[in-house]
């Protein structure tokens, strides 16, 4: 179903995120039939391109990018595309910008640029007056680097647009098995009521990647993995999860559970937290080759423990790591049961069911189970997972799935705020790291060292370990 008419600017349109994100997704959704055969993709970026030179550049992107996607229909998807040279802190392009916006459809600006230039463009466009009360801007992350910066930033912005037009982005959040996550607990009776302290062990939230931070070490380095991932990414992950029923399905009602997770976090000790910077390995970087800073304390991995102070989940951990140039790709939440109260059979085996919730590579569900083993050999227990891989149950190629980008493009476009994070929530998650990230850069501690390819620092496992836990195995 096509989405309404629009216009949809992206400032720093030939930038990277441009090119391996947005661009390659709005071409993905015209394939779908989702975009209307007259909307406007509007190229901004400082560099001077003439609208052919910005179609070439997007042809080259979406060649790169989506390589296994049908190229037949590239050529009608960038005759929607047309490009405006601009200039962020001053005059230039501004008034050919008006010209080419039109009436009657929604406008929306997609802000692909650095931080420091949002409040530039925001009043650049009310100044010109081609944002109005209806249209949406679009913010990236990082949304600030601490509290303060993120309220700087919110009241920047609050100067020219109302909250309900601001969508700020964190993909994670449109990741199909993420909105899953609520589809599981909440449109089914089986989960809701084991979802609690007194059945839930523990919750183990692991997002692991391969890449170093080479090619961008130089954000990276000011940033850090708890700035980069935990204190939104897997915050995210952390408020559906344990976040209560909202009343609705409805942006404010789903934002306002999430706020109270977020609010209800307890301070994190410095003992319940493990940082980690990854070594070189034979001819490959360390994360101080690749951030070029032999004297970098920055983290690139953090495991955590986290406890939610609410009646629901007192008394049960959620442990929280990420990490880079780890031994796999894997993203997923684990929902540990624990053990019934009393074993009926004398040789146990027993283990705790867990719920896995995969985010990544393959999205999908895995609840493993005790059954007996088959056979004669009397009442043996064995475990077995009721593995839903989404891809086969929906018979589709999970690299047919809608990448988490152009499902929250179109969600802009449809005004549906539920993925995007608002402004109170940014903050109270700001509020809830300041304290650990400052602890960090005060201390003279340096980063627990960790091989390429391991599953992080040794001190990490320790961590669970300490609790009588585990980590489940990253592969
Ligand atoms: C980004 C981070 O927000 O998310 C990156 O800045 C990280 O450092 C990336 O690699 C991970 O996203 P995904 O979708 O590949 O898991």
């Amino acid at each position: 179903i096509p989405v309404e008419d629009f216009d949809l600017v992206i400032f720093g349109a030939t930038g990277d995120l441009a090119h391996r994100k947005i661009l390659p997704g709005l071409y993905r959704r015209y394939l779908a039939g989702q975009m209307p055969p007259d909307a406007r993709i509007i190229g901004a970026a400082r560099s001077e391109l003439t609208d052919d030179g910005f179609r070439d550049e997007t042809r080259k992107a979406i060649e790169e990018f989506a390589p296994k996607v049908d190229k037949s229909q590239l050529d009608a998807f960038l005759g929607q595309l047309s490009y405006v040279a601009i200039d962020a802190k001053g005059t230039g392009g501004w008034e050919q910008l008006k010209e080419r916006m039109r009436d009657g459809v929604v406008r929306a600006f997609y802000f692909s640029v650095a931080p420091s230039l949002f409040g530039d463009l925001a009043q650049r466009l009310s100044e010109y007056g081609i944002a109005d009360d209806s249209s949406r801007i679009v913010v990236e992350k990082p949304f600030g680097r601490d509290l303060e910066s993120a309220r700087a930033l919110n009241a920047t912005l609050a100067q020219h647009f109302a909250e309900k037009q601001i969508y700020r982005i964190d993909h994670y959040l449109g990741k199909e098995t993420v909105q899953n996550l609520m589809a599981v607990r909440f449109a089914n009776i089986l989960f809701e009521p084991l979802w609690n302290a007194q059945f839930v062990d523990h919750v183990q939230i692991t997002v692991s990647e391969t890449v170093g931070v080479g090619g961008r070490g130089s954000y990276y380095d000011n940033s850090g993995a708890m700035r980069d991932m935990v204190q939104n990414h897997l915050m995210q992950l952390l408020c559906l999860t344990a976040m209560e029923p909202p009343y609705h399905f409805d942006p404010d009602a789903v934002r306002d559970e999430k706020l109270k997770v977020i609010r209800a976090l307890e301070p994190v000790s410095e003992t319940e937290i493990v940082r980690g910077q990854y070594q070189a390995d034979g001819g490959d970087p360390g994360y101080i080759d690749d951030a070029e800073n032999p004297a970098s304390r920055t983290e690139s991995y953090v495991a955590l423990k986290v406890r939610i102070s609410n009646w629901r989940w007192q008394g049960t951990p959620f442990y929280l790591r990420t990490g880079k140039k780890l031994r796999a790709r894997t993203s997923e939440i684990v929902i540990t049961f624990k053990e019934p109260p009393h074993s009926i059979f004398d040789e146990s085996g027993q283990k705790a069911n867990q719920l896995v919730i995969r985010l990544q590579p393959d999205e999908g569900m895995d609840l493993t189970v005790m059954i007996k083993e088959p056979g004669p050999g009397g009442m043996r227990l064995m475990q077995v997972p009721l593995d839903m891989s989404f891809a086969d149950a929906l018979g589709t190629e999970a690299a047919d799935m809608p990448d988490a980008y152009e499902r929250l493009i179109m969600d802009v476009i449809r005004g549906n705020q539920t993925l995007f994070m608002r402004g109170d929530e940014v903050e109270a998650a700001w509020a809830w790291a300041d304290p650990i990230i400052k602890a960090w850069e005060e201390g003279k501690a340096r980063p627990e060292p960790y091989d390429p390819g391991s599953s992080g620092p040794d001190e990490a496992l320790r961590l669970m370990h300490r609790d009588n836990r585990r980590w489940r195995e990253i592969r």
